[in-house]
């Protein structure tokens, strides 16, 4: 854990990856084939990522926002490029550990406890009963639902779902958080709880995140870089750094920088969308 409040994203790096960020993405692309057609999903992305920081992928849907960070987390290969996490291949980072992962679908198993599905990955890595309850029990607490170890997913809201999905993801500690749009469907006032736990959780446990969303206050509110991805085939339009104080708030919202971040991103998500239809 490490006190951040009020500290700008560090520009150094100190553990593990290069001075260039900890993951660094050079001219990777993915076609895949189609029923024997080749299509390009992406094309020359290349990105850096900073650690400790919080980076979105943003664009349109079908752009490869998706497809980007399961390459970047090893579940697909990209068929061109290069790929460095933490200064190593995605795979042996993956092997080592390093990675958590929150889909879209928070996938609990439903005929276990908020609790044994947070143990799962622990379980599975062979962690003695004793450990692995208390540090899920301590992760339920992290991510606001102290009270909620015994309760089976069906009694729980769609917000709480996705708390335990986190705190699944969190239990192997990675040092690299991976969220494929992990609010979607939720409503606005739900969404923006669940960013302020989010970026609460973050500030705690000190691991880097990359967030896909195609939400833009949920971008501006939560990242220190956002990413914006075009189409056709998907490859990067531009970057932008997002300078505000943390930890962010309500009131962070009101403030003319942050309205003037999102009319940027608007803008710059608009140009994205040029050419992909209604
Ligand atoms: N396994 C696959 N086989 C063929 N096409 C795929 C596969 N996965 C993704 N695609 C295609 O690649 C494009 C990008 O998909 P995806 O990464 O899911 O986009 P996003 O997450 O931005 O909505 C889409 O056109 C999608 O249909
Ligand atoms: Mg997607």
């Amino acid at each position: 854990m490490r006190a951040r409040a009020g500290v700008p994203a560090r520009q150094d790096d100190v553990s593990g990856g290069t001075a260039r960020g900890v993951v660094n993405a050079t001219g990777v692309g993915k076609r895949f084939d189609v029923g024997g057609t080749p299509f390009t999903a992406l094309e020359g992305i290349s990105l850096t990522i900073r650690e400790g920081g919080f980076s979105t992928l943003i664009g349109p849907s079908g752009c490869g926002k998706s497809t980007l960070l399961r390459i970047l987390a090893d579940v697909v290969r990209p068929t061109s490029g290069s790929v460095e996490v933490f200064g190593r291949s995605p795979e042996e980072a993956r092997r080592a550990g390093e990675f958590g992962f929150v889909f879209q679908d928070p996938v609990l198993l439903p005929w276990r406890t908020a609790q044994a599905n947070v143990e799962l990955p622990l379980q599975v890595a062979g962690v003695a009963k004793a450990e692995r309850q208390e540090r899920a029990r301590e992760l339920l607490r992290l991510v606001g639902l102290k009270g909620f170890e015994k309760a089976l997913p069906a009694k729980l809201s769609g917000g709480m779902a996705r708390r335990v999905a986190i705190a699944r993801a969190l239990i192997l500690r990675p040092r690299l958080l991976f969220l494929d749009e992990p609010f979607n469907g939720l409503d606005e006032i739900r969404r923006r709880q669940m960013n302020d736990e989010l970026q609460r959780i973050w500030l705690e446990t000190g691991t880097t995140a990359i967030l896909v969303t195609h939400n833009v206050s949920e971008a501006v509110f939560l990242s220190d870089q956002v990413v914006v991805l075009g189409c056709g085939p998907g490859r990067v339009i531009a970057e932008l750094q997002i300078d505000l104080p943390r930890p962010r708030d309500a009131d962070t919202m009101l403030l003319p920088e942050f309205v003037a971040y999102e009319r940027t991103l608007t803008r710059l998500l608009t140009e994205a969308y040029e050419g992909t239809g209604p």
